[in-house]
């Protein structure tokens, strides 16, 4: 059983405490010959690093990763990569007083419950900080799928309600919320900001797009490309929902309306809409994979919650340190990388499915 580890072909197992001495992974199947440096999973790490703005949580790691093995003069040899990120800003101290209480939202209770023993410093191994791990597999996975020619961006769809209607690329990474629309921005930001002020958090959507993806990823019936996507999505933290295509709302379309029609150019067959989110029977049609992923408030805030400790006894905690009022902004690489995982780990499978 291995509970740590993710993929079939191109598969991972990552290790590591939020404030232990270190995160880290082993990556397997990475094809040889692949131009990789640390300065190429570095770029997207630096996407989910603590502390890139007043909407970020202020928790400083330069996150600076280190390639350990399976890297020769600049390529991938076939052999494992391992990549290390050692923690500097753990400040334990900031969670000796709520050692022995459940914070509301967080998996303090549950961990303590199956295992009797947890890491209690930032939530040792549940906190979010392995999705540094998740950042630097993916972005491997980023550097073999655009050879391939695919891409992948992510960007915030939906902040507490207020919508991204418009979608212009270049303007995702140029606003602290990576939203594809400014006016949508600055008024996610000012929510987030008044959130904040609250001692509160707010929650969002995040929605991640794949270009270029090749007709044929996805294994039926148990390795879908939309079932494991939706898996890769949901086990990021704070995620409570994720949807491919129109989604949930294609409940509310008729038959007609769904459909995506295909039409013929230059002999290909593409499709008049994109409902089906590049994925029909669980394998990819050619058109863009979407998948947007429901992300919860931040259960870390400062306002004042009542809650229980390990003895039973009934208590008040306000949550204090350094945490994220949105999550969105910092679940996008993420998100992204999970996608790119999921896509590249498909590439290699079903290069062994047809003779
Ligand atoms: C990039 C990222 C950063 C996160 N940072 C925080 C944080 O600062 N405070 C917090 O309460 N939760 C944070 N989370 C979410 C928690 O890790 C998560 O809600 C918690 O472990 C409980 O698990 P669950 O919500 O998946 O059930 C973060 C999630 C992501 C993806």
């Amino acid at each position: 059983m291995t509970f740590n580890t993710f993929g079939k072909i191109f598969s991972y197992t990552s290790f590591g405490e939020s404030h232990g001495k270190a995160i880290g992974v082993v990556v397997d199947g990475v094809p040889a010959g692949l131009k990789l440096g640390e300065e190429d999973i570095q770029k997207d790490l630096d996407r989910r690093r603590p502390g890139q703005s007043e909407v970020t949580t202020q928790r400083q790691e330069d996150d600076k990763v280190e390639i350990l093995s399976g890297v020769f003069e600049g390529k991938t040899t076939g052999m494992p990569v391992a990549l290390i990120i050692f923690n500097k800003d753990a400040q334990s101290k900031d969670y000796s007083s709520i050692k022995d209480l459940y914070r509301p939202g967080h998996a303090d209770y549950t961990y303590q419950q199956k295992f009797g023993i947890r890491d209690y410093k930032g939530g040792g191994r549940s906190s979010a900080r392995e999705t540094a791990m998740r950042v630097a597999v993916g972005a491997i996975a980023k550097k073999f799928l655009k050879e391939k020619g695919v891409s992948i961006f992510g960007f915030t769809r939906e902040v507490a309600g207020i919508r991204a209607e418009k979608i212009d690329l270049k303007v995702i990474e140029n606003n602290s919320v990576r939203a594809p629309d400014l006016q949508a921005a600055k008024e996610m930001e000012k929510v987030i900001l008044a959130a904040k002020e609250n001692g509160d958090s707010v929650g969002g959507i995040v929605e991640v797009v794949a270009k270029g993806v090749p007709v044929g990823l996805g294994e039926p019936i148990y390795y879908k490309l939309d079932s494991k996507l939706a898996e890769a999505l949901m086990s990021i933290n704070a995620v409570k929902g994720v949807e491919i295509g129109s989604g949930f709302s294609s409940t509310k379309m008729k038959g007609s309306e769904h459909n995506d029609e295909p039409y013929i150019v230059k002999g290909k067959v593409k499709f008049k809409t994109n409902n089906a989110g590049g994925i029909i029977g669980g394998i990819s049609n050619g058109d863009d994979v979407v998948a947007r992923i429901a992300i919860k408030p931040a259960s870390s805030i400062v306002k004042e919650q009542k809650t229980v400790d390990r003895k039973g006894k009934s208590l008040k905690v306000s949550v204090a340190g350094r945490h994220d009022p949105c999550l969105c902004p910092r679940a996008v690489p993420v998100a992204e990388a999970m996608m790119a995982i999921v896509l590249m780990d498909m590439y290699l499978i079903a290069k062994t499915r047809k003779i």
